[in-house]
């Protein structure tokens, strides 16, 4: 798969995964998951029928019809929970994302890999309340773009301020290091802007990020 991010949300599924691809939009990642036999079981899921023709077509391509379950559905709202363990949400806002998970059946879904557009504070915070907790978190670099796709497991632990902020800090990954950097150029251009409240809170959130530099 040409996609970094896609094999990035790849490495994070485990052959005995049984995974629904939520907003699969062509299928690439479900093909690319069904082909080289990295999962006992995927579906490919979305709320957009044209996009689901396009992932027809692909999958007919690569002749795995009879493997790769398609189905047109807003969120969970007709994926059968029964039949799957794991479920990959990439490419959406976290709104989005979290309105979708409100639907998960918690005896059932035990692993979930979130590739969110948008608001990852809000993401890893609100997750917690479904039971789901941030256990692995990899950063990468693409189209001039920094990606944070994270592996959340059910777990009641809960995640510190730091780590809501800025993520589960690997600093054996250079993207991670290089991602810090970007969001702290990005805090103190925005500082110059502010009222003097406001500057108090993104001085302590400077503070936090410098913990990991
Ligand atoms: C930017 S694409 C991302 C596609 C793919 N997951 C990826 O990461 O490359 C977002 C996809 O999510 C789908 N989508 C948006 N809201 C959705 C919802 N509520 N339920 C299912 N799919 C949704 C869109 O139709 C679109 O195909």
């Amino acid at each position: 798969m040409k996609s970094l991010r896609l094999n990035t949300i790849a490495s994070f599924i485990e052959p005995l995964d049984s995974v629904a691809d939520i907003g699969c939009d062509h299928a690439y990642l479900t093909i690319f998951l069904v082909k080289n036999k990295l999962v006992k079981k995927a579906i490919a899921s979305d709320i957009n029928q044209n996009a689901l023709n396009i992932a027809i077509n692909n999958i007919k391509k690569e002749n795995l019809t009879n493997e790769i379950p398609i189905v047109l559905s807003d969120g969970l709202e007709n994926i059968n929970q029964d039949t799957i363990d794991t479920l990959v949400l990439s490419g959406m806002g976290t709104s989005t994302i979290l309105k979708i998970l409100k639907k998960v059946e918690k005896n059932k879904i035990k692993k979930i890999i979130i590739q969110s557009n948008n608001d990852l504070y809000n993401l890893r915070k609100l997750i917690t309340k479904l039971g789901f907790y941030l256990h692995e978190e990899k950063v990468i670099y693409e189209k001039n773009h920094y990606y944070v796709i994270g592996k959340y497991l059910q777990d009641k632990k809960k995640l510190n301020k730091q780590e809501l902020h800025f993520g589960l800090y690997n600093k054996d990954n250079q993207s991670y290091y290089n991602y810090i950097n970007t969001e702290l150029n990005k805090i103190n251009q925005k500082i110059t802007f502010k009222h003097f409240k406001e500057k108090i809170k993104i001085i302590r959130e400077i503070n936090l990020l410098k913990k990991y530099l």
